[in-house]
């Protein structure tokens, strides 16, 4: 264990019956800073953060946070950490006030510091106006400041926020990533995970990807994105041309990857300044024929595609930015 780091997994696994849910996983975070886990939905994001926040055991492999074994120093690891996940622990007939005061005093505040705390971090979060209204009533956005707020009552020095943008419009996401930066200022370590690149790449130091369990690759933002290409140019072809890929690959910044027989072509590129038209030009003049171009960001499926060497299928869901021709 490396005293530098508050939180600090060492090949964990878990498996659920026939999932391997998580697969000798080794992951460190430096104090205050922000590792983001980026994976899709069941990936096995969820069950590392139960893992390090003592909620379920590993199967095999070791980890602490803030230099306490999970499994042998749970409790003292309980004592640090502030968690907010996808279930929720408000108490919809409650206000908000009130839900922060209950964190409080079941934390062993005495009630006054418990009320001096809630009105602190309602202010914090911008929930001031909301603040004794029913927690019933409140938009998804207004919850999950909540739920932030409500992990941070005990000013822990770890924190855990497992997907805290998913279903947010994004006004509220944006809202809720000017404060996680905040936290990260005021000195905590954390540990979030998201489905969103973007948001990987706005808020983290590190970013760790994982997928099926596995890690398959980590670095900051900058490695990973120049790993990935700044910006993906797509071509697709009316009928394979033996020349294209060469074409294409004079613009790129990295390796063209051509899949769907020989139709479609992707590259990496550094700008996209200009791009479509040098693309349309250079395909022009060796007679291939286009139908379709477009220069967009990559997508998480972008960065698993280049990542894992898997193509992703057409028909999901890409962040598609482009110029169309
Ligand atoms: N309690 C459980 N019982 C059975 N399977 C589980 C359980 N928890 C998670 N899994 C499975 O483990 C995998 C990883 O899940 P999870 O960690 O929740 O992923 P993520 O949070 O990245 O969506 C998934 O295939 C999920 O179905
Ligand atoms: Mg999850």
């Amino acid at each position: 264990m490396n005293k530098n780091n508050m939180i600090e997994a060492e090949a964990i696994s878990k498996r659920y019956g026939e999932t391997q849910a998580l697969d000798r996983v080794d992951l460190e975070v430096a104090a205050g800073t922000i590792l983001s886990v980026l994976g899709p939905n069941g990936a096995g994001k969820t069950t590392g953060v139960r893992i390090l926040t003592t909620l379920t055991k590993p199967d095999s492999g070791r980890a602490w946070v803030a230099g306490h074994d999970v499994v042998a120093e749970a409790a003292a690891v309980r004592r640090k950490i502030g968690v907010t996940g996808q279930d929720a622990t408000l108490d919809d007939a409650l206000t908000g006030r009130q839900n922060l005061v209950m964190v409080g005093e079941l934390s062993r505040l005495r009630r006054a510091e418990a009320k001096r705390r809630a009105v602190e971090l309602l202010g914090l979060f911008e929930l001031e106006d909301a603040a004794d209204r029913i927690v019933k009533g409140y938009s998804g956005g207004m919850r999950r400041r909540l739920d932030l707020a409500a992990s941070l009552v005990m000013r822990p020095p770890v924190l855990f926020l497992d997907e805290p943008t998913t279903g947010l419009d994004p006004t509220s996401r944006r809202r809720m990533w000017t404060m996680i930066r905040e936290l990260v200022t005021d000195g905590a370590t954390l540990w979030l995970t998201t489905q969103y690149l973007d948001e990987a790449d706005a808020l983290a130091d590190r970013i760790a990807v994982i997928d099926h369990g596995r890690l398959i690759a980590q670095g900051t933002p900058l490695e990973l994105k120049a790993a990935i290409g700044s910006q993906l140019l797509e071509v697709t072809l009316a009928s394979p041309h033996a020349g294209a890929a060469e074409a294409i690959e004079a613009l790129a910044s990295g390796s063209v990857h051509i899949t769907g027989g020989g139709l479609r072509l992707r590259a990496p590129v550094a700008s996209e300044h200009g791009l479509v038209i040098s693309a349309l030009r250079a395909l022009d003049e060796i007679g291939a024929q286009v139908d379709d171009i477009v220069v967009h960001r990559p997508s998480l499926d972008d960065v698993f595609a280049t990542l894992t060497g898997v193509a992703p299928s057409p028909d999901q869901d890409e962040e598609t930015e482009g110029v169309a021709a």
